[in-house]
C-alpha cells in the first residue's frame, strides 16, 4: 500500500470509527470467499476425489464448503452450512449426513432425517463430463 492510499485509508476508517463502523481489506490478491459451488470443477481422476467414483463414498470438500455424495454412481453436491446452526466443517457419513456440531442427520437427497434442524441441506447441481464434475 503506498503512502498516500495508506493515508486515504486511515482517514476513512477514523471517520467510519466515528460512526461505530468497521473497513474490511478488500485487497485484489486474497482469495475469494467460497462461493457454494457455482462453476467450480472437481477432478475425480485426482486424490482425494477420486474415492467419489466408489458408489455410497462422500467427502466434505478440503477447499470448499462442499458435501459430495455418490449414490448408486450418481454424484450430489450440497452446501456443507448445516441448517441449523450454519456449521460447515464438522460432518461425518454413516448411510447419512451427520452434522458433529449438534447431531442433525440429512438423508442423500439433503432432507432432514433428525433435528435439530428443520429444513434441507441446499443443493448444489452437478454435471459430469468424464472424470469431471462441475458444480453450481
Ligand atoms: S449446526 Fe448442525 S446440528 Fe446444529
Amino acid at each position: 500500500m503506498k503512502k498516500r492510499e495508506f493515508i486515504k485509508r486511515a482517514g476513512l476508517v477514523a471517520a467510519l470509527a466515528g460512526f461505530g463502523l468497521t473497513l474490511e481489506s478488500c485487497s485484489e490478491d486474497e482469495e475469494p470467499a467460497p462461493t457454494g459451488g457455482s462453476g467450480l470443477t472437481v477432478d475425480l481422476s485426482v486424490s482425494p476425489f477420486s474415492r467419489l467414483k466408489d458408489p455410497d463414498s462422500w467427502l466434505l470438500h478440503p477447499d470448499e464448503n462442499i458435501l459430495l455424495v455418490n449414490v448408486g454412481g450418481s454424484i450430489s453436491a450440497f452446501s456443507s452450512a448445516c441448517t441449523h446452526s450454519g456449521c460447515t466443517r464438522d460432518w461425518t457419513f454413516s448411510g447419512e449426513f451427520i452434522c458433529g456440531c449438534h447431531g442433525s442427520r440429512f438423508n442423500t437427497t439433503g432432507q432432514v432425517t433428525n433435528g435439530p434442524a428443520t429444513s434441507a441441506l441446499a443443493r448444489i447441481s452437478v454435471s459430469r463430463e468424464g472424470d469431471v464434475l462441475t458444480l453450481g
